[in-house]
């Protein structure tokens, strides 16, 4: 076979096992908890495509061209009114945002103007993949917290940052790296208290806040909590958010929002990246946040969730409920639900028994940077019907119990 030479990086990099997992989605029959990927029935399509006709049409001196780094001014004001109109963050300016490639190319962007290979970052554990994806392309230096129903563990990160401080070496972390609504894979949601830790911690050792919320305003029950970005300010913390989950994936649309000297670095990483985010659906998008209110338009996609994650926790307990030592968490928004089987379970090997039942999941490790997570697994009930959630658990029911009698667990 033919070998090319590659950089450290490109050594590094190995397939995701999301991706090869997602590979099975299509065989007929197959009932997948695996992809975070919204229900297409959810897409405002009909709006969309009246609004990208006219933007077609009437705005093709913009939307067919190269437009700023920065991102189209139309969709960055349109933004900073829905931040301010929902989640009472004012004061900002557009050189307080930028408009990314999805929140991964800002996850990309951030990894690169912020670590050098000896930076040290905290993450959670079970951790983002496509986060540590981004990170680990810099430094390998992560310091796991692991993840309760309140979020991670700030009584760890404490001790974590004292035991660096001693050693002199607390210049060396970069970022605390939060997704504080329901966790991508966990599901769990930071508590007002952990968030107020966490800031206090990132005041007392100046650190930088990294604050993901994709998911914030898919909330089916409950109050929320103010964002660690409403609390402490652009001078603590980085806010990404993303239209994937509450508009269209493809679209490709992220913002970062901050301070305006990250936010100029970030354009100059950005330059050497993509040159710009695609001004296409930035204008689409723009002008749609100006025609229709989101949050609104949301309420029926709030309420297909709601159902189907009902059903979900349902279903789980249904099936699950005599089989000591499992459990799961119960989120109240989002698209993910994380199971946790007994010792001894390894959900990575239990894939080929799953796929041969029919029912696919992601393996608890796949979230876990250096191992560990192995008796985990992450559902997401976002894209099966409601029928093939009932019969998904079923299936995952009979791969649980065939691996243990296999195993001798059971
Ligand atoms: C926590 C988190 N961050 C970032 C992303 C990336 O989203 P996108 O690049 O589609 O905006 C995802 C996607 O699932 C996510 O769950």
């Amino acid at each position: 076979m033919k070998k090319f030479a590659f950089s450290k990086i490109g050594q590094k990099l190995t397939s995701s096992i999301i991706r090869e997992l997602l590979k099975d989605v299509n065989v007929p029959g197959m009932i997948s908890f695996g992809g975070g990927v919204p229900d297409p029935k959810t897409f405002p399509r009909y709006k969309l495509s009246e609004v990208a006709k006219d933007v077609l049409e009437n705005e093709f001196a913009f939307s067919l061209q190269y437009g700023p780094t920065e991102g189209d001014d139309v969709l960055k004001e349109a933004y900073i009114n829905f931040l301010k109109r929902n989640d009472n963050i004012e004061g900002l300016t557009k050189d307080n945002l930028l408009i990314t490639v999805g929140s991964q190319s800002a996850l990309y962007l951030l990894s690169t103007i912020l670590l050098d290979s000896e930076s040290k970052y905290f993450v959670s554990k079970p951790v983002y993949l496509g986060a540590a994806s981004a990170f680990s392309m810099n430094s390998m230096n992560h310091i796991d917290l692991p993840l309760s129903e309140d979020g991670i563990d700030t009584d760890l990160l404490e001790e974590k940052l004292l035991e660096l401080d001693k050693k002199g070496e607390i210049s060396k972390v970069r970022f605390i790296y939060v997704i504080p609504n329901f966790h991508n894979p966990a599901g769990v949601t930071l508590n007002l208290e952990r968030r107020k830790k966490i800031i206090e911690l990132a005041e007392k050792y100046d650190l930088l806040i990294i604050e993901d919320d994709p998911y914030g305003d898919l909330r089916y029950e409950g109050e929320g909590f103010p964002s660690l970005f409403k609390m402490a300010g652009k001078n603590r913390v980085l806010l990404l958010r993303t239209f994937s989950k509450v508009l269209s994936p493809g679209m490709r649309l992220g913002f970062v929002i901050g301070h305006e000297i990250l936010i100029r670095k970030l354009v100059m990483a950005k330059q050497a990246v993509d040159l710009c985010s695609p001004s296409l659906t930035q204008r689409i998008a723009g002008r749609f946040l100006e025609k229709y209110d989101l949050k609104e338009l949301l309420k029926p996609t709030i309420e297909i969730y709601r159902k189907k994650k009902d059903l979900m926790l349902e279903e789980l307990e249904r099936n699950f409920a005599d089989m000591e030592g499992v459990h799961w968490t119960r989120p109240q928004g989002g698209l993910f639900i994380w199971l946790t089987l007994p010792e001894g379970y390894d959900t990575m090997e239990m894939m080929a028994s799953g796929k041969k039942n029919g029912v696919l999941f992601i393996p608890g490790s796949a979230f876990s940077i250096g191992g560990g997570c192995d008796n985990s697994m992450r559902l997401s009930f976002c894209l099966p019907s409601e029928e093939n959630i009932i019969e998904g658990v079923k299936r995952l029911k009979k791969t649980v119990v065939e691996y243990g009698k296999e195993k001798g667990l059971l």
